[in-house]
């Protein structure tokens, strides 16, 4: 038996249930791993309150991102053997102290990536790669408006979209998580539950506006997310922290400029091993030089997942949370 948070019933983060699984041994293209850390994300809160649909069914072990130590191999897997250090994305099964996953999912931890690292990045530091070098590709003088900048994905995005050499404006709910978004290369804040933050982006940029915005705050930051963008700028709807976007009509994006619009999730983009190996080496590459770190600013026991949620959702974190068995 193994601990694990598994949810029983769809609703707030007291579902969130501490209790021992049976795991078993691993099937066909499986391997075991002993978990040493798992990260905490805004998806696992969608899950939880089964605004995303479980793929299993319930009851189901939440999390979807974690790092650890392969401790058995089931037949037909070839490349990954016993020992080796690993980290995963993949939907659900990540809050526990160990589990079986899918060897095609896995990726090999470089020696110079923590397990602590690789929990609080994998999800969030792989969806950042595809949003900057993928969904958009972000050079050098582009104006960026990222919201949520001192959030998990935030703080990252922030990193690596100064390191290409873009103008980072960055959205924060404090004077504190201000200065952290500054210290982790935004070069302009805005506080948005007290400033007008499309007045405010014409204002930093001249008004000449952005080339992309990166929307993670969905239902209260739209459309004034289109109202920052220039003629034919992209706007990338990647999350939903505050709600879900009603529906609209997609004349707007002619009024307002011929705008681009896409709503992309990691599953998409990492869905080919291929293309999950390069965006998890482009990941460990900008991680290996320092020109990005994963600031892991809240650890929780795994027994304490409710409380990690409770955070979360009342915009209490900065950076990534991790729960450690
Ligand atoms: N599509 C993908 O591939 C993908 C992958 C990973 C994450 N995501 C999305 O990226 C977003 C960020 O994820 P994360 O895990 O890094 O979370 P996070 O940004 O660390 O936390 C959410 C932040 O959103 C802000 N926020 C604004 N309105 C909010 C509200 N009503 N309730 C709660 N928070 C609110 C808060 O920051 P302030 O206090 O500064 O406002 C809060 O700290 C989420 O929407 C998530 O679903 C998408």
């Amino acid at each position: 038996m193994v601990a694990a948070i598994r949810v029983h019933k769809v609703g707030g983060p007291e579902v969130l249930t501490y209790e021992d699984i049976e795991i078993g041994a691993p099937g066909q293209g499986q391997v075991r791993v002993k978990q040493h850390a798992s990260g905490v994300n805004f998806i696992d809160t969608y899950f939880r309150m089964g605004m995303y649909p479980s793929p299993v069914g319930l009851p189901f072990v939440a999390g979807n991102e974690a790092a650890g130590e392969v401790v058995a191999v089931g037949p037909g897997v070839s490349d990954i053997k016993v020992g080796d250090r690993v980290a995963y994305v993949v939907a659900l099964g990540c809050y526990a102290a160990e589990r079986l996953v899918a060897a095609d999912r896995v990726v090999k931890l470089p020696a110079n990536i923590s397990y602590e690292q690789a929990a609080g990045m994998m999800l969030k530091g792989m969806t950042v790669e595809y949003l900057l070098r993928r969904t958009f590709k972000v050079e050098k003088g582009m104006n960026v408006l990222m919201h949520a900048a001192a959030g998990g994905v935030g703080l990252i995005l922030c990193q690596w979209a100064n390191h290409l050499g873009a103008n980072v404006i960055g959205t924060v709910g404090s004077k504190d998580k201000a200065a952290l978004a500054k210290a982790n290369g935004c070069h302009h804040t805005i506080l948005y539950r007290d400033e007008d933050f499309v007045a405010r982006v014409k204002e930093i940029t001249d008004g000449k506006l952005c080339h992309v915005v990166y929307d993670g705050i969905g239902k209260a930051t739209f459309p004034g997310s289109l109202d920052c963008l220039r003629p034919l700028g992209m706007f990338v709807s990647f999350g939903s922290s505050s709600g879900q976007i009603d529906a609209f009509n997609i004349n707007i994006l002619q009024q307002k400029g011929s705008l681009f619009a896409t709503r992309p999730t990691l599953n998409t983009y990492a869905a080919k091993r291929e293309d999950l190996l390069s965006i998890a080496q482009a990941l460990f590459a900008v991680v290996g030089s320092g020109a990005v770190k994963i600031p892991i600013n809240q650890k929780y026991p795994l027994r304490d997942a409710a409380q990690a949620h409770r955070d979360l959702e009342g915009r209490a974190t900065t950076g990534s949370s991790i729960l450690l068995p």
